[in-house]
Parts: C-alpha cells; sequence; structure tokens
C-alpha cells in the first residue's frame, strides 16, 4: 500500500469502503480516501448525471455486444472499448460496468444483446480485446456477471445448478480467459450458484476466481446482489454495490462480536485501496484522442461488419440504382432497360430503428437517424416509397398496391427494449403473430420481398422465411444502424459478419432446461452441451448455424497443413480463395474433435479463427495456432485441465455446419502426464 495506511482508518471507516457511497462511487472514509466512479455499459457509456441521477448523458450508442461479436473482428472489438474509454474520460468516469461474458445458453434470455456468444472461446477473445482497449487509456472495467446468470427470469432468486465441468469448460472459460488483460474488477452476479449466492460463494470467488483464474483486482456486487454483509465478506467480495444502509453497523458489530476478524475486513478494504490508487495513478495518463463525430463513424463501421447477411435468393441484394447497372440483367426485364428502379421500405423502423435493447445496457444517443429509406433513395438514384407500420391499420390494401408496384420491398421488422431488457426474458423467440402476417401478405404482393430483423438474439423465421428472397439480421446495431444498412443494401460495403449463435428452426429445438425450473433452481443438464455443442449432439437441423453469414463474394477453401510445433503446439494453415468479382472479408473458423477419450466431449468446438480481407479472385494463407487450450478438457478428477494423448480431427471451413477442409493430429504428451486409458 504506497499511499494509503490502513492504520489511519477507524473501523467504521473501512467497512464504509466496503459499500458505495452512492450508486455510481465509491465511499470516502471521511475524505480520508479518493473515490472511484463507476458506470455501464457495456455498449456505450450509460452514466448518471452526479447532479441529477435519474437522468443519464447521452453518448454514442454502439452497436450491442452481440453485434460486436458478430463481427468476429478482433481489433474492432480493441477500437469499441478504447471508443467508450473516450467518452468515460470526457465524462470522469473511471471504471465501465462492463463487458458482459454470460454465455447465450438459451436464446430466450433477455440479455443476450449485452453477451457475446453461446460460444465460450469467442466470448473471451472478445472479453480479452474490450477490457484491453479500455484499460490501455487507463479506464478500469468489470468483467460481469460471475457466474452462471443465463437468463433474467427471476434472476435474483433462481439457483444456477451446473456441474464442476460445464461450470469451467463453458461458464467460467470467458472468465478464465479475461485475466488474460488484467481487468481491474470483476462483478458477481445476483444469482445463487449451486445453491449459494454468488455473492456469498466463497468457492467461487475465492478458491475459483482468486485461485485457480488468478484473479488480482476487486470483486463488486452485481447492484443489490448482497443478501448478507457478513457472509459477503467471508466470501471475500471486497465491494457491495450500490450504497447498502446498515452495511457499516453490521459489519462492524461482526468485527465486535468476534464473527469477523479485522483482519477479514482489512484484506478487502486494502483491494478497495489498491483500486483507488490504480486509478488514480491511470488519470493522468487519460486522453481524449476521438471527437464525437469519429466516435459514431467507428459505431458505423462496425455496425457494417456485424450486420449479418442470412438469405440472398437469386442475388436480389445489393440493390441497383437503375436496371441494368451493375452489367447484370435484370429480374424485370430481358435486356437491362436501363429504368430507374422502384423500392418500397415498409415499416416504421426505417426512420425509428431499435438500437439496443433495455436495462443498464440502454444507452441514450443524442444521434438523429435519417430514415433508411433516405439514405437508400440517396445511395442507389432509385424511386423509394416508404409507408410506417400505422398505415397497415388504415389502409393494407393501398400497401398491397405499393409493394406490387415495387421492383423489391424491404420490410424492416423486430423488436426492441419493450421485448429484449434486463430483468426478465423472452416468451418466444418468434416475431408476434401480426409481424408474421405482415410478412407473409407483403411477400405475397411484392415482386421480390427483404425482410430486415432487428432483435438482440436468434429469432424463429420458420414460417415465413420460405416466402421471402432476402433476410439480413441487424441486431440491434447500434447508432449507426441506418448508415451501416444502407451501404451494405446498397453494395458500398459488403457483408462481412457471422452469427456468433446458432438460430435454430423452432425454441422446441433449444435445450429446454432442466426439470426443476420451477423458479427456485434451474438444473442446467445439459452439462457441456451448450450452443452448437448441443444442436451437434443432438443432430438438429438448425435455421442459420453458429459462424454462419453470406457476403456478396464468394469463397473457397483448399489446401490444409497441419505443422506441429511442440508437444501441443500446432499451426494450422489453409487457404481461402475469393472466387468472386467483389472484394470481400471471409470469417474461418477452426475447430477442433476429440475422436476418443475416457469422457464424453462435443462433436467438434471452436479453437481458432480469423478474419481475412480477400481480393476478388486473390488467393490467401491463413495461418492460426492450437496450443494445450484447444485439445484440453476441464477433468473433475484432477480439479485441472487435461489433455488425454491420441487422435485429434481439425475441420476447418466458414461456419459451424460447413467445413470442407479436414484433417488429423496426434497427441503424445509423455506417458508420465497420462493416466490408463486401457
Ligand atoms: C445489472 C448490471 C449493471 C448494474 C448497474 C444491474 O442491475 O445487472 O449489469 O452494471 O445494474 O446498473
Amino acid at each position: 500500500m504506497k499511499n494509503y495506511d490502513l492504520k489511519k482508518l477507524t473501523l467504521e471507516e473501512k467497512c464504509a469502503l466496503l459499500t458505495g457511497a452512492n450508486g455510481w462511487q465509491t465511499d470516502g472514509a471521511n475524505g480520508k480516501v479518493k473515490t472511484v466512479w463507476v458506470s455501464d455499459g457495456p455498449s456505450g457509456l450509460r452514466m448518471h448525471n452526479p447532479e441529477k441521477q435519474e437522468e443519464t448523458f447521452t453518448a454514442t450508442a454502439m452497436p450491442t455486444c452481440h453485434v460486436l461479436a458478430n463481427t468476429w473482428n478482433l481489433k474492432l472489438a480493441y477500437e469499441y472499448g478504447a471508443t467508450i474509454a473516450d467518452e468515460c474520460i470526457y465524462r470522469g468516469a473511471d471504471i465501465l460496468l462492463a463487458p458482459g461474458v454470460n454465455i447465450k445458453r438459451t436464446p430466450l434470455c433477455g440479455r443476450n444483446f449485452e453477451y457475446f456468444s453461446e460460444d465460450p472461446y469467442v466470448s473471451g477473445k472478445f472479453a480479452v480485446e474490450y477490457v484491453k482497449g479500455l484499460q490501455d487509456k487507463g479506464i478500469g472495467t468489470s468483467v460481469k456477471h460471475y457466474c452462471a446468470n443465463n437468463s433474467e427470469y427471476d434472476r435474483c432468486h433462481q439457483s444456477s445448478e451446473v456441474d464442476e465441468r460445464a461450470l469451467h469448460e463453458v461458464y467460467l472459460k470467458p472468465f478464465e480467459m479475461a485475466m488474460e488483460a488484467k481487468p481491474w474488477t470483476v462483478m458477481c452476479s445476483y444469482n445463487p450458484v449451486n445453491g449459494v449466492y454468488a455473492s456469498e460463494n466463497k468457492k467461487l470467488l475465492d478458491t475459483v476466481l482468486r485461485g485457480q483464474l488468478g484473479f488480482d483486482g476487486l470483486i463488486m456486487s452485481d447492484w443489490g446482489a448482497v443478501h448478507n454483509p457478513v457472509r459477503a465478506v467471508e466470501a471475500t467480495l471486497d465491494l457491495c454495490m450500490p450504497h447498502y444502509d446498515g452495511y457499516v453497523e453490521k459489519l462492524t458489530a461482526a468485527v465486535k462480536s468476534g464473527k469477523l476478524t479485522e483482519k477479514q475486513i482489512d484484506e478487502r478494504v486494502e483491494k478497495v485501496l489498491k483500486l483507488v490508487e490504480k486509478n488514480e495513478k491511470a488519470k493522468p495518463t487519460r486522453k481524449v484522442e476521438s471527437t464525437e463525430e469519429e466516435r459514431h463513424a467507428r459505431a458505423v463501421k462496425m455496425a457494417e461488419e456485424g450486420i449479418v447477411l442470412l438469405k440472398n435468393e437469386g442475388g436480389i441484394l445489393p440493390l441497383k440504382g437503375v436496371c441494368g447497372d451493375c452489367g447484370k440483367q435484370s429480374e424485370n426485364c430481358a435486356d437491362g432497360c436501363g429504368e430507374k428502379k422502384k423500392y418500397f421500405v415498409y415499416g416504421s423502423i426505417s426512420e425509428c430503428p431499435y438500437l439496443s435493447g433495455g436495462g443498464s445496457g440502454r444507452v441514450q444517443t443524442a444521434f438523429k437517424q435519417t430514415a433508411l429509406h433516405t439514405l437508400i433513395a440517396e445511395k442507389t438514384g432509385a424511386e423509394v416509397d416508404h409507408r410506417s407500420d400505422n398505415q397497415w391499420d388504415r389502409d393494407w390494401r393501398g400497401m398491397y398496391h405499393i409493394a406490387y408496384d415495387a421492383d423489391v420491398t424491404i420490410v424492416p421488422i423486430g423488436h426492441g427494449d419493450g421485448v429484449e431488457y434486463e430483468g426478465d426474458d423472452r416468451m418466444s423467440i418468434r416475431l408476434t403473430e401480426a409481424q408474421e402476417d405482415r410478412i407473409l401478405k407483403i411477400a405475397a404482393h411484392s415482386h421480390k420481398t427483404v425482410v430486415l430483423v432487428y432483435a438482440g438474439s436468434a429469432v424463429d423465421m420458420s414460417r415465413w422465411i420460405d416466402a421471402v428472397d432476402a433476410v439480413v439480421f441487424v441486431g440491434f446495431a447500434g447508432e449507426g444502424v441506418n448508415e451501416a444498412l444502407s451501404a451494405l443494401l446498397c453494395g458500398e460495403e459488403n457483408f462481412s459478419g457471422k452469427l456468433t449463435e446458432t438460430f435454430p428452426l423452432t425454441l422446441e429445438d433449444t435445450y429446454k432446461g432442466g426439470d426443476t425450473k420451477d423458479g427456485e433452481t434451474d438444473l442446467y443438464d445439459d452439462g457441456i452441451f451448450v450452443g452448437y455443442r448441443y444442436y451437434d449432439r443432438a443432430g438438429k437441423q438448425v435455421l442459420y448455424p453458429f459462424g454462419y453469414g453470406l457476403s456478396y463474394a464468394k469463397f473457397e477453401y483448399s489446401n490444409l497443413k497441419i505443422e506441429k510445433k511442440g508437444d501441443t503446439d500446432f499451426e494450422i494453415s489453409y487457404d481461402i480463395t475469393n472466387v468472386s468479382d467483389v472484394a470481400g472479408k471471409e470469417v474461418s473458423q477452426v475447430y477442433v474433435k476429440d475422436v476418443s477419450a475416457m469422457v464424453h466431449r462435443p462433436e467438434k468446438e471452436l479453437k481458432a479463427f480469423s478474419k481475412d480481407e480477400i481480393l476478388p479472385h486473390e488467393t490467401k494463407t491463413v495461418r492460426v495456432a492450437l496450443d494445450y487450450s484447444s485439445f484440453a478438457y476441464y477433468s473433475t478428477a484432477f480439479d485441472k485441465w487435461y489433455v488425454e494423448n491420441g487422435w485429434f480431427e481439425i475441420y476447418v471451413g466458414g461456419s459451424s455446419r460447413e467445413l470442407p477442409l479436414k484433417g488429423k493430429l496426434k497427441i503424445e504428451l509423455p506417458e508420465d502426464t497420462q493416466y490408463s486409458t486401457k
């Protein structure tokens, strides 16, 4: 401890340091200790105005984290963090309460839009860059919600009952990976884990997080997640947020009665003081290095890379200005007559796009949108008509006529923060019946139909997917959405986003939850089979698999090579050729399958990925590395990661269900590291 001397603090002052001074600030111990301001996250700065705490300052509404993850671009994740850091510096926030690295175990979870993926490796990779982006600029982070907080329904009471292996391989893994970036803080979740609240769970906080995962920062609680101050301190929770009335009294009484030792308090206080010192040290290094316009431009760029093209039958997209201007024959005439195209954008979302889901992750932006239909008209020079939702009720037949007369009808549809929000789960993964009816009716009268879907997680499209020509999953793409989307739809930019979660055919196809899910316990009897690991094991068809997304370019894979660099280190290289006339970025994925093991293992697991820009007709060689963690499973027999010798298969391709390249390698670790398998 450099600047602060514990001995100069009274017991009351020390205990006061262990809970917030208010909603967003740490306590100052009667002016003896500097305070730290914390603020939400994750998709921008949601900072409460210190003067009027019910108001939040405006900030750049970045694409939410599920869209960021759909970029598969780790450089963007870093830039995303750095962009928000600039806003923190500008407003005076010291720590951003982000990123959320919880696994999307079910598409129903109301907070999926805030999280990265159903896959722990993707979540961990994005977490590392996100944290570095902020912390390299001197702003702290809080990796949350630790842990197994995978649904919002009754989140403050329902216990997540998870076996050790699933806990480590799926739910703790992103936290474990995030440690590489040395986050200043971790936030514990609301829910009990295996019957004990996360805030009181000494095994999770101390043995696992500090011990096994090597975390040496501060653990704070989620807002109101502490039930018992004494138990929280016993469990080594450092900071209870927000201010808890009576915290000081309860802790001092516990010390006086001998329930807690002063040393236990001191250990927690030291973590708070260390954080304060880290923060003070960082302050002079902080510099705003971007303008508001630049931050907005980054939000646009990230949305461009995170919006996913799911279907594009007959190459209906990109939209052209006049018939034949792309050099191809139009679908409306025989020879590319050069006539202006007519488009119909039908839906209010064109003017008021959904930018985010609801709750603490929702950022208040000051940016004024230009409507999507206006931007499409500007970019293509085509004739673009637009009608808002309420015109359906007044004149649905009129809508059919406009759709009939247009070359393409574009239907932006979905739901916003009224359906997907913190504190509850969705009841269904379908659009409303009325929305589905509308798509079907419009499609029946349109020459060609493009549907743009706004949602924070997977959507069941089974009722209408075959009736439409193109589908774009916009997600909650932040304030840059209309600029990004129009650039993609009109071919100024190429789609390069891919899904980081599986889109099942229907909710019935997803893992349904344990049989004791009654509001009190949620039995994770899906074990390690989460996301694509579940669909693979169950042999289920899905609507769009994990890792899937289309581009205007076309890529072919060849020439897989596996080179051994060490006992468990391998370089995997392969060629990707852009066999089209347009430049594009391809997200290639490398999956590993354990051919035979003493424990059950998933069909395959993502262990590396790369996103590469490839020019028309260019071939690029991509190289990625595999290491110990690519082959290991979490052994509950040894309480550690363990690699079992034997053959492993390597699959490479453009999505989890399209893996044209296959190879194999053998792990042959020294016999004394191995246990008998015969
Ligand atoms: C959320 C956290 C958030 C905190 C402060 C809680 O309800 O779960 O993610 O950081 O509130 O707003």
